[in-house]
């Protein structure tokens, strides 16, 4: 038996941060990063909410969000009791409010209501059952999943983007197609999750190159907005695979952006997962969906369309295509590898990877990067 809920209620457009109107008297945290701290994004939301909610920040959230920010929120969460929790920021400050309200409320703490605001279009974070914490100390980046982690409101205010500068929306936007691919070649893919993930794909083909040159048009970065929302439904029923598993230790070992991490394995990672039949018929059929080849053409042939259009992708929004143009050098990869592949193999995302890999597999994909 399968199931498919999503439990999270979410509002969109330009307006939808007027739902926070209905909140009155009730204590509000806000969870954000030293950046959106000191936006006047900040600013929007603060007025959005009645001004009877007595609110309070942690602005602590850095990219990535540490273990010890996570246990220094949660001891503020119980200094504080909010009623309501509000994620606001990238990924990052989603994950940190998500673990922070799912670790208090593990220990009691009774909180009415998690709100999670995207001011990034790419991980889904709003609507995912996932957090992900980092340990700097091991280089690992630890993703874990529960049902209890569904943010219960998501609001998806595609002006909270507009200012996202072309190279964080282009690797966010990455971090969406991975997603969406990951979802679709993923064993447990089902007609629900194939239905959102080849929408978030053809958004993104048809949106994200605009949304890197253009980014103040309201209208495409509603669509990656919902592009983002929807891999996240996706995958957080279907699971993801290899790319995340190997992107985690990325970030973790060399701080590679997370979307920009999986951006520089989608090529090596497709290659490897249509080794085998069922994968590689799921490409195919995506390239199809998506408009990249012709419904008749041969899989193999799909598939390499498919690599050659996301090749034209990552180029038209100038993402670096190699380690080396992040100054990563073949000794300082060499060095990590053994501690990447051990911490790949435990990722939680393997589980739903479509071709087991072998320690020398993860290697190799590895080694591709250079
Ligand atoms: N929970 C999940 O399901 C899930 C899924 C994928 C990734 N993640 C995690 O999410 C994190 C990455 O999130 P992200 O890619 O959104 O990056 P991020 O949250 O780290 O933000 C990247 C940068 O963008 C800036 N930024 C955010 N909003 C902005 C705006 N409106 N204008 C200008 N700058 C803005 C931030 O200040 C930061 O410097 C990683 O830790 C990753 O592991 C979680
Ligand atoms: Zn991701």
């Amino acid at each position: 038996m399968k199931t498919f809920s999503v439990p999270t209620r979410v509002y969109s457009g330009d307006d939808s941060l007027k739902v926070l109107g209905r909140f009155r008297q009730r204590k509000i945290w806000i969870i954000c990063d030293g950046f959106l701290a000191t936006s006047p994004l900040l600013e929007r939301l603060k007025q959005a909410l009645p001004a009877d909610n007595p609110l309070s920040l942690f602005s602590d959230i850095t990219p990535d969000p540490t273990i010890a920010t996570v246990v220094k929120g949660i001891e503020q969460m119980q200094a504080l009791r909010p009623d309501v929790v509000i994620g606001f920021g990238g990924g990052s400050a989603l994950d940190a409010a998500k673990a922070i309200v799912w670790f208090s409320r593990q220990q009691g703490i009774d909180i009415e209501t998690c709100i999670a605001i995207p001011t990034t279009s790419g991980t889904g974070s709003e609507v995912t059952s996932a957090f992900v914490i980092s340990d700097p100390s091991k280089g690992i980046k630890y993703p874990l999943f529960s049902d209890e982690i569904y943010p219960d409101i998501a609001i998806l205010d595609p002006t909270l983007v507009a200012t996202v500068p072309p190279a964080i929306t282009a690797n966010t936007g990455m971090d969406v197609l991975t997603h969406a691919l990951e979802a679709y070649v993923s064993p447990r893919a089902s007609d629900f999750t194939d239905a959102l993930a080849e929408k978030a794909a053809q958004l993104v083909f048809r949106h994200l190159p605009t949304a890197c040159r253009q980014g103040d048009c309201l209208i495409t970065r509603g669509k990656m907005h919902n592009a983002s929302t929807l891999a996240g439904i996706a995958f957080s029923q279907a699971g993801l695979g290899i790319n995340h598993a190997i992107a985690h230790q990325l970030g973790g070992q060399f701080h590679i952006a997370h979307g920009l991490a999986n951006a520089l394995l989608l090529v090596p990672v497709i290659q490897y997962n249509a080794a085998d039949n069922r994968a590689r018929k799921r490409y195919a059929r995506l390239a199809q969906v998506c408009g990249i080849s012709p419904a008749q053409c041969d899989e193999r042939q799909a598939v390499n369309q498919l690599i050659q259009r996301i090749e034209q992708l990552k180029n038209q929004c100038g993402l670096p295509r190699y380690l080396r143009d992040l100054k990563v050098g073949a000794n300082q990869l060499e060095a990590s590898i053994p501690a990447m592949i051990v911490a790949a193999q435990a990722d939680a995302t393997l589980k739903t990877t479509p071709r087991a890999a072998t320690a020398a597999d993860i290697r190799e994909i590895i080694e591709a990067l250079l």
